[in-house]
């Protein structure tokens, strides 16, 4: 068993944070996304891994997650020079896949569950493939499948108008060599690309066993704002344990389940856990509420913030609101330390949004 994790895209809808990174290098609870689908695919036993990756953030993917080991892995790059569809990326990862079945996971995917329990379902019925699905409340967005009781796949189709069914494609799939000569048969759809969902039907039509399964754990696609900072929220609920390293002085106070790393330094502050505090970062006179992520080399003077991911070397400072549902880009700088400012003076990226609430 192999497994083909797609890591292109241009995550148009996380701009402007995409303009300059990977969506998937994007942290949830200070770890990159993809990381989790990769340590996921490892506890299922999974060793041998293709990530796919495109032209604009490929060099910084691999750059960041490296050869594998960190993992315990063995991670072979494969580069999809055009966007041109999910089945398009398994074609040119062929020889990479050889006649291995794989799952197929998209890098923006988080799942609760545990992927070793379907492999042994996929496994055991030798099906050519399993799809997992989960109720969704707008359909139209995602893939949709239509099953019978006994969760086999009756048909499927990519972001319809009018869906069959409220059950959408989670971003994990279960194949066997088979969807090869599947998308071998399919063309390119309206869009113009090759669809995963047209494969799968195509298999479907050609009398191949397709099976689902719906998940009951969490399900979270983290390419927009909001959904990433649920995940954040969720993933830091569930994992975070209070380990305080760095210098926390008399005056700082926390409260709950808070990790901070080395090389941080924290001054009359409090912070309210879940919270996950990076590396090397300047901390004083602030308030950091429940459901912050602050990555490495942040500096947050006199700021007062909840439920916000904080990425690499932002600064922020003397904002007098509490900022709160934000994500902050890396190297963003926000106000100066002033005891009453003013005025608001800004230079903002392209796609930027500023809301006052
Ligand atoms: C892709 C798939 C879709 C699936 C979704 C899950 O859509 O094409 O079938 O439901 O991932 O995340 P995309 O996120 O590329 O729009």
């Amino acid at each position: 068993m192999k497994a083909l994790i797609l890591s292109g895209g241009k995550g148009t809808r996380l701009r402007p944070l995409t303009y300059t990174g990977a969506k998937q290098l994007v942290p949830v609870a200070n770890k990159p996304i993809l990381w989790y689908g990769i340590e996921g695919i490892v506890a299922a036993g999974i060793t041998e891994i293709g990530i796919v990756i495109s032209p604009e953030t490929g060099g910084e993917v691999r750059d960041r997650t490296g050869s594998g080991d960190r993992f315990g892995a063995k991670i072979t790059y494969i580069r999809q020079d055009a966007p041109l569809g999910l089945a398009h990326a398994v074609k040119i990862s062929q020889d990479f896949l050889g006649d291995s079945p794989f799952i197929l996971f998209l890098g923006d995917n988080l799942i609760e569950n545990e992927l070793g329990s379907f492999l042994d379902r996929f496994e055991k019925k030798q099906l050519d493939a399993l799809i997992l699905l989960r109720p969704v409340e707008n359909p139209s967005a995602f893939g949709v499948a239509k099953v019978d009781d006994a969760g086999r796949v009756l048909g499927l189709v990519e972001k319809p108008k009018d869906p069959p069914s409220n059950l959408a494609l989670v971003g994990i799939y279960y194949f066997s060599a088979k969807i090869h000569e599947a998308i071998a048969k399919i063309e390119p759809s309206a869009r113009g690309e090759l669809e995963i969902t047209d494969a799968i039907q195509k298999l479907i039509d050609l009398g191949q066993p397709v099976e689902s399964e719906q998940i009951e754990g969490w399900w979270l696609d983290t390419g927009k704002k909001d959904d990433l900072l649920s995940a954040n929220q969720i993933v830091l609920d569930a994992q975070v344990a209070t380990d305080l390293n760095g210098e926390l002085d008399e005056a700082t106070k926390i409260d709950g389940r808070v990790r901070i790393g080395a090389g941080t330094t924290v001054k009359n502050s409090l912070i309210r856990g879940p919270v996950a505090i990076g590396e090397n970062c300047r901390i004083e006179n602030c308030f950091i509420g429940p459901y912050s992520s602050i990555a490495d080399g942040v500096t947050l003077l006199d700021t007062d913030i909840e439920h916000s991911v904080i990425l690499r070397d932002a600064s922020i400072a003397g904002i007098q609101q509490r900022i709160v549902d934000s994500l902050i880009g890396q190297r963003a700088k926000l106000g100066e330390a002033l005891p009453r400012p003013k005025a608001l003076r800004f230079m903002v990226g392209d796609d930027c949004q500023i809301e006052l609430v």
